[in-house]
C-alpha cells in the first residue's frame, strides 16, 4: 500500500471515480462528502495525505485544512478547486496546504502531488524521530548526560525553561551548572534578548554592588560617569548570578528585594529601576547547611529555591564517562586535526575508577591533555595524568562507616557496568558472562542506578 488518503468532495461523481482511480494506483481511500464528515474520519483514523475540494456545500476546504494544522500537523493536505484562481491556490499555501490544484485534474499531476506530499512527510517524520533520538541518546543543548539523573534534569529544563520562574542550579563545581544556566536562557523565549552573567565570588562587596545595579556618576570616588548595571543590561532576558553563597549580608537584603519586587535603585541614585529579568543562580554551596550556620538569610534561600536544579557529580554518574570522554576527544580532534579515534580499554576503565573531584571540567581537561599527549590513534593509559593511571581498583572503595552490603555495592555496580559498557547495554550477554540470569541482572541494575532507559539489543 502507498498510503492512505481521504478525499472529500461533495460532488458524488467526482468523488467516486476519483477515489476510484486513487485505489486503483494502490492508495488506501476513504470518502466524505462533506467538512464535518471529513472531521469525523479523521478523528477516527487519521491518513497520510487528505485532498480536499475547496467548494464543499456550505463549507470549504479550508476549514479542513485549519482543522488539520491545528490538530494533525502531520498530515499533508492538499485543497482541488473547480475554478482555480492565483488568489485562491496563494492563499492556501499560505494557511499551510502542501499543494493546490485545479479541476479537472490530470491524473498524473495528481499522482505526483501525491507522491511529493507523502515523501516530504516522510523525511519530516524522520527527522524528528532521528532528533528525538539523539536528545535522548546525548542530552540538550551540548549538556550530555545519559545517566536518569541527568535525562530527569532534561526533563525538568524543558518544564520550566519558558517560565519567569527563578532557578537554583547546584552542584560541586565543574559539574555544568553555568552550562545548565545557558541552557535555560536559550531555550525559553528570551533567546534573543541577553544573557547577563555575575560572577558574585569574583568582586568585592562595593564593587558587586555597582555592577549589578549601577551608579551614578560622582557616587564614589572613580564613579566619573553613569553606569547601567547587570540587571538593567539582562532587562527582558536572564540575570545569571554564579557563586550566590559567597553574597555578603547585605548583598543578600539587596538581592531579596530585586528578587521579590525586580525594583532597586543605582548606587548613590534615588530614582527606582524595574525591569524584567528572569533570575537564575548558582551556588556549589549546601545553602541550607549556610542557612544554618546563619551565614546565608533564610528568606533569601527561600525565595531563590523555587525551582532547585541539583546537578550530580561525575563520580555519581560513571556511566556516562565513556560518553562525555568521546565527545571532548571529538572536539579536541576537530579543533586541532589530530586523528585519535577512541580510548585504550584501560584507560576508560582508570577514568571510571577515578574520583573526578573537578568533575566534567577537569575529564575535560584530562581527555584533551590525553589527545595531545598521545602518539597512536587511540589515547593510552600512558597518557592519563597519574592521578588517575595510579588509581588501584581496591583502593576506590572505601568500607568506613558502610556495612558490607553498601561497601560491595561500588566495586560491583563498576562490574555490571563495565560488562554493560562492553557489550553494548546488551543485557542476555551481559547476564550470560556475569553468569547470573536476566531478572537478577535487570534487579541489580535496577537497584544500582543503571536501568537509565538504555535499550540494547536483546
Ligand atoms: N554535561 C556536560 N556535557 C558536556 N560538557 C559539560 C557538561 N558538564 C560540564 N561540561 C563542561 O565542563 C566545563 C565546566 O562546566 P561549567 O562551567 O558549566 O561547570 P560549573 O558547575 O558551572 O563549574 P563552577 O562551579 O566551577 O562554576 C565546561 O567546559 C563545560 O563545557
Ligand atoms: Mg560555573
Amino acid at each position: 500500500m502507498k498510503g492512505s488518503l481521504l478525499l472529500v468532495d461533495d460532488d458524488r461523481q467526482v468523488r467516486e471515480s476519483m477515489g476510484q482511480w486513487l485505489r486503483e494506483q494502490g492508495y488506501k481511500v476513504e470518502l466524505a462528502v462533506d467538512a464535518e464528515t471529513a472531521l469525523t474520519a479523521l478523528g477516527r483514523k487519521t491518513p497520510d495525505l487528505v485532498l480536499a475540494d475547496v467548494r464543499l456545500g456550505e463549507d470549504d476546504g479550508f476549514t479542513v485544512l485549519e482543522f488539520c494544522r491545528k490538530n494533525y500537523p502531520q498530515v499533508a493536505v492538499v485543497l482541488l478547486s473547480g475554478y482555480g484562481t492565483v488568489d485562491m491556490a496563494m492563499e492556501s499555501i499560505r494557511s499551510g496546504a502542501f499543494d493546490f490544484l485545479t479541476k479537472p485534474l490530470i491524473d498524473a499531476e495528481l499522482e505526483i502531488c501525491i507522491q511529493r506530499a507523502l515523501s516530504q512527510r516522510k523525511v519530516l517524520e524522520e527527522n524528528s524521530s532521528l532528533k528525538k533520538q539523539l536528545d535522548l541518546r546525548y542530552g540538550l543543548d551540548n549538556v550530555i548526560g545519559r545517566d536518569h539523573r541527568m535525562q530527569r534534569m532534561f526533563d525538568m529544563i524543558d518544564s520550566i525553561a519558558d517560565t519567569k520562574a527563578t532557578v537554583l542550579v547546584t552542584g560541586e563545581s565543574g559539574t555544568g551548572k553555568s552550562m545548565v544556566a545557558r541552557a535555560i536562557h536559550r531555550r525559553s523565549a528570551r533567546r534573543d534578548k541577553p544573557f547577563v552573567e555575575v560572577a558574585c565570588g569574583a568582586l568585592p562587596e562595593n564593587l558587586l554592588e555597582s555592577e549589578l545595579f549601577g551608579h551614578v556618576a560622582g557616587s564614589f570616588t572613580g564613579a566619573t560617569h553613569e553606569k547601567p548595571g547587570k540587571f538593567m543590561q539582562a532587562d527582558g532576558g536572564t540575570i545569571f548570578l554564579d557563586e550566590i553563597g559567597t553574597a555578603s549580608p547585605a548583598m543578600q537584603v539587596k538581592l531579596l528585594r530585586v528578587l521579590q519586587e525586580l525594583e532597586f535603585e543605582q548606587v548613590g541614585g534615588t530614582k527606582t529601576h524595574r525591569v524584567d529579568t528572569r533570575v537564575i543562580l548558582a551556588t556549589n554551596e549546601e545553602l541550607s547547611e549556610a542557612v544554618a550556620a546563619g551565614r546565608f538569610r533564610q528568606d533569601l534561600y527561600y525565595r531563590i529555591n523555587v525551582i532547585n536544579i541539583e546537578l550530580p557529580s561525575l563520580r555519581e554518574r560513571l556511566s556516562d564517562i565513556p560518553l562525555l570522554a568521546a565527545h571532548f576527544l571529538k572536539r579536541v580532534c576537530d579543533d586541532t586535526g589530530k586523528a585519535v579515534r577512541g580510548f585504550a580499554a584501560d584507560a576508560l576503565t582508570a577514568m571510571q575508577r577515578y574520583r573526578w573531584p573537578g568533575n566534567v571540567r577537569e575529564l575535560q581537561n584530562v581527555v584533551e591533555r590525553g589527545v595531545l599527549l598521545g602518539k597512536g590513534d587511540m589515547v593510552q593509559l600512558e597518557d592519563l595524568p597519574p592521578a588517575i593511571r595510579n588509581v588501584a581498583p581496591s583502593n576506590t572503595q572505601t568500607t568506613d562507616g558502610q556495612t558490607l552490603k553498601q561497601a560491595l555495592e561500588g566495586p560491583e555496580r563498576q562490574i555490571i557496568l563495565s560488562v554493560l559498557e562492553s557489550n553494548h547495554w546488551n543485557r542476555h550477554a551481559t547476564a550470560t558472562l556475569l553468569g547470573i540470569n536476566r531478572t537478577t541482572l535487570y534487579k541489580k541494575m535496577k537497584r544500582l542506578g543503571l536501568d537509565d532507559g538504555q535499550e540494547g539489543a536483546e
